[in-house]
């Protein structure tokens, strides 16, 4: 299984629309794929109409179990759901209330990572949606993955988020390194909601280009063009692929499965 996480310090740049389209793009491949929402916002699980009940297991529950040192593999069974582009471990915002008492410690950020390990042979791909701020979530989720995608809005505020995650992208990449021994690998820097003709959004990419080469990644040669369809598309539940297959932001987001397939194969 190889775990995709995209992540960006601030909202609204659209990282739970891409965990979306990935999650059915790679299903359109054929993969068998897990999504995993971390946002306690659950944009994610409303995406994928995977609501959490009052009483039912989500991920927090996952990762309290982990964290107790119980086998997490009753949890996940309990808390996983089956959508239209895929699995998906849900949350409610109950990981906010109840993640606060986690605090600072380092051996958290490893949560995820362990509770991931059972399921490294039933999924092709896991694909986790983070959420926008810094703090202990995005850091467990970029432990735990082998590709991270910065998703970022080429206008300032996305401008300004990108350079906040300098000291969180450092601390992450010791812990992968050092404790899981496993690579730490920035694949790219997506732009979203783009304009082409806008030379705005030309000059924003070579500041994000400067970024991207003080970290050892690029901004990538594709991007996603601002649509309505998209956010048309998520109203409904339906992924870009089935609300418009023609539309530029389908082909865009087809770009991407391309090459996120391309470079775990
Ligand atoms: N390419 C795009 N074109 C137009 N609207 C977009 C695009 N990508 C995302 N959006 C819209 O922007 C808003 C924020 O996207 P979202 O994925 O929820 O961001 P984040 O998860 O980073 O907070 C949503 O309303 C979404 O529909
Ligand atoms: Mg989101």
């Amino acid at each position: 299984m190889k775990i995709i996480s995209y992540i960006q310090t601030g909202g609204g740049n659209g990282k739970s629309v891409s965990t979306l389209q990935t999650c059915a793009g790679l299903i359109k491949a054929g993969k068998r794929v897990l999504a995993v929402d971390m946002d306690d916002k659950a944009t994610l699980t409303s995406f994928l109409r995977a609501h959490v009940k009052k009483g039912e297991s989500e991920l927090l529950d996952v990762l309290l179990a982990v964290g107790r040192d119980d086998d997490p593999k009753p949890v996940l069974e309990k808390a996983i759901k089956q959508t239209k582009y895929g699995d998906v471990l849900p949350t409610s915002d109950r990981l906010t209330n109840e993640g606060a008492i986690w605090g600072s410690d380092m051996l958290n950020t490893l949560l995820l990572q362990k509770a991931l390990e059972p399921l490294q042979k039933q999924y092709d791909y896991c694909v986790i949606d983070t959420p926008g701020r810094q703090g202990l979530l995005p850091t467990m989720a970029m432990v735990a993955s082998d590709i991270i995608i910065v998703v970022v809005k080429p206008e300032a505020s996305g401008l300004a988020d990108t350079y906040k995650m300098e000291k969180q992208i450092a601390n992450a990449k010791i812990i992968r390194e050092q404790i899981v021994k496993k690579d730490f690998k920035i694949d790219g820097i997506l732009p979203t909601m783009y304009v082409p003709r806008s030379t705005h959004y030309k000059e924003h990419l070579e500041y994000l280009q400067a970024w991207a080469d003080k970290h050892d990644t690029a901004v990538y040669p594709f991007y996603i063009r601002r649509s309505m369809d998209l956010s048309k598309s998520v109203d409904k539940g339906l992924s870009i692929f089935d609300y418009k297959k023609s539309c530029n932001t389908a082909q865009d987001y087809e770009v991407l499965i391309s090459h996120i397939l391309d470079v775990t194969k």
